[in-house]
């Protein structure tokens, strides 16, 4: 955490890497509790790559109309590679200063919270971060915007699957977004009754999902549902169908959720801790506070400084997958 002294009277906000259900409820609460102080704002449309191009616009009361039940984010979103680079950061704080903005939100993960936090250290651009990701991989909060509601769309669609599954008495494996984190899988698997949950960070063998499967079968279990986490390459499904085929004779229907996971209604769940987060990171910044996370622990609003919150991920909890073992039995 830092402090700084500067007295705000224009705030950005942003929302940056990929988009989550609840950014938008975030954004409201961030527009309208700072413009309950008199303080102006301004959005910075498209994440950083927008701070780049001096997207700016300014914001009322009113833009925040009716936007609190709908996904993605009303600010647009982006991923940028340049703003790995020093010279490209000047330009966007240098964009900032000319467009007279004192103090920015950020609503985004990890990468978008190391920009932030570059901002600050080489350009004293006081900013706070509010944690935004369906894949709930940022340390130090127990949640981040948007992992409820996309563990519910992916729980959804998988007690579909379970339906055609048992009627044909056939094995699926549904693969659910998390490129580095396990965690929508192990919350959806044991959510879902998964035989097998395979995650980027616990390693789990094809031999183990033949044996649990087989040893299904030897009871009378005819259907079964892995999950896997995506890992690096989307599309991780079919190399263990083929694996499962060739090792074992079992055939697999693959299901991918993909990018329907990011889209949707917010639930309550996301739309209440958005509007709360979002409030208090505008409130940080009018106490002087930046450079920090906004998270939660149980009902409790903490802060996190971003260096913490970048520092590392957040690994699957083991108990869940042990759990989702012996349950689905
Ligand atoms: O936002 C997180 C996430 O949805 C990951 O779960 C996924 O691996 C990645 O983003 C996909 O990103 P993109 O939509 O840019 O391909």
């Amino acid at each position: 955490m830092a402090q700084f002294q500067k007295k705000i009277q224009r705030l950005g906000v942003f929302s940056s890497g990929g988009d989550a259900p609840g950014m938008n409820a975030a954004i409201r609460s961030i527009v309208r509790t700072a413009i309950s102080h008199q303080i102006e704002v301004t959005a910075i449309i498209g994440g950083y790559p927008g701070m780049l191009e001096k997207n700016f616009q300014p914001l009322n009361l009113r833009s925040m109309a009716n936007i609190i039940q709908r996904g993605g984010t009303v600010l647009k979103t982006g991923r940028s590679m340049e703003f790995h680079k020093p010279e490209y950061r000047k330009i966007a704080a240098e964009n900032l200063k000319s467009a007279q903005i004192d103090a920015v939100v950020c609503i985004g993960g990890d990468g978008s919270f190391r920009g932030a936090h570059a901002l600050w250290l080489e350009h004293q651009i006081p900013i706070t971060g509010v944690p935004g990701t369906i894949d709930n991989d940022i340390f130090g909060t127990d949640n981040t915007i948007g992992f409820d509601t996309a563990v519910n769309t992916a729980l959804q669609a998988i007690d579909k699957i379970r339906d055609t599954a048992a009627s044909h008495d056939r094995l699926f494996i549904v693969e659910v977004m998390g490129r580095n984190s396990g965690l929508i899988a192990s919350h959806v698997g044991l959510a879902g009754g998964a035989e097998i949950i395979f995650t980027p960070d616990v390693p789990i063998t094809v031999d183990q999902a033949i044996d649990k499967i087989k040893a299904g079968q030897a009871r009378g279990k005819m259907s079964s549902i892995l999950i896997t986490a995506e890992g690096q390459k989307p599309g991780r499904a079919y190399d263990l169908a083929e694996q499962i085929r060739k090792k074992a004779g079992l055939e697999a229907k693959v299901c991918i959720l993909g990018h329907q996971q990011r889209g949707g209604s917010p639930t309550a769940f996301d739309r209440v801790l958005a509007s709360r987060l979002g409030s208090v990171a505008v409130e940080l910044l009018l106490q002087g506070q930046c450079d920090i996370m906004v998270g939660s622990q149980g009902e409790q609003i903490i802060t996190v400084p971003l260096e913490t919150a970048i520092s590392k991920g957040k690994s699957t909890p083991r108990d869940y997958l042990s759990l989702a073992n012996i349950l689905a039995n």
